[in-house]
């Protein structure tokens, strides 16, 4: 269903103590009623950010997730071991894991197709990058990126899906698309959707922009008709920044 969504990505930082700190800190925030609220936390941390989180209206997710059930893949963690500490969501494809991690639409098709039959709920990342924008091929990348990996699903699994629009050029660099940039790819995604499969699915997908995000743009990007929230790096990181942003609806 389509919601307003604030999710911090914390990508590879903090240690455990700033960890529970950072989410004591936000728990003793008001944060909108209005607004699902989630951090995406180091996967040594998820446990106790589950615990700690259990009885507030803070999601826990996962920032990735292995496309096999279980088995020898040394390091990897898999949808169950998720669920059975209480995480029921995970990111997957963002694009530090594209360019670092050499993920592909391919793998990330597999991976979305694990999660949903594991009965997770994904915020499925995607955009393009500086050099596809001046060529002006970023609608066809993005059309392309979603059709790899997840226009192969039945209209009824999309109930899963959050996407998270993040320009790759927009990502750490201080530099935001404008709200009219993320407009305009937002609604190009809906158009997508209605086209692939109807304008009520199109409809009813929360769709959020993610690349440097703060409080202080939060509430012209967020104002956008086809924005639905936020994927948060840096600005996650500061209690007050994070709750700032949620705050931003
Ligand atoms: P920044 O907000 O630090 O630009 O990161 C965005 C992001 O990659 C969230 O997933």
């Amino acid at each position: 269903m389509r919601n307003h969504i604030v999710a911090g990505n914390w990508k590879m930082n903090l240690n455990a103590a700033e960890s529970q700190k950072l989410i004591e800190d936000l728990k003793s925030k008001k944060l909108s009623s209005d607004v699902r609220v989630a951090i995406a936390t180091p996967a040594v941390y998820l446990a106790t950010a589950a615990n700690q989180t259990a009885n507030s209206k803070i999601d826990v997710a996962a920032q990735n997730m292995h496309q096999a059930d279980s088995g020898a893949f040394t390091g990897e963690i898999s949808a169950s071991m998720l669920k059975s500490i209480g995480v029921h969501t995970t990111l997957l494809g963002h694009s530090e894991r594209r360019a670092y991690f050499h993920e592909t639409d391919e793998l990330l098709a597999a991976k979305v197709n694990t999660a949903l039959k594991n009965g997770m709920e994904i915020i499925f990342c995607f955009g393009e990058e500086l050099d596809e924008r001046k060529s002006e091929s970023h609608f066809d990348v993005v059309t392309t990126q979603l059709r790899n990996a997840l226009f192969h699903l039945d209209a009824s699994q999309w109930s899963q899906i959050i996407l998270a629009y993040e320009p790759v050029w927009a990502i750490g660099t201080g530099e935001t698309a404008s709200p009219e940039q993320a407009q305009e790819m937002h609604a190009h995604i809906r158009a997508v959707l209605a086209a692939q499969y109807d304008d009520a699915l199109a409809q009813s997908i929360s769709i959020l922009y993610g690349g440097s995000v703060k409080p202080a743009n939060a509430q012209e990007i967020f104002s956008q008709p086809d924005v639905d929230g936020g994927l948060i790096g840096g600005a996650s990181l500061k209690a007050d920044d994070f709750a700032a942003i949620v705050n931003a609806f």
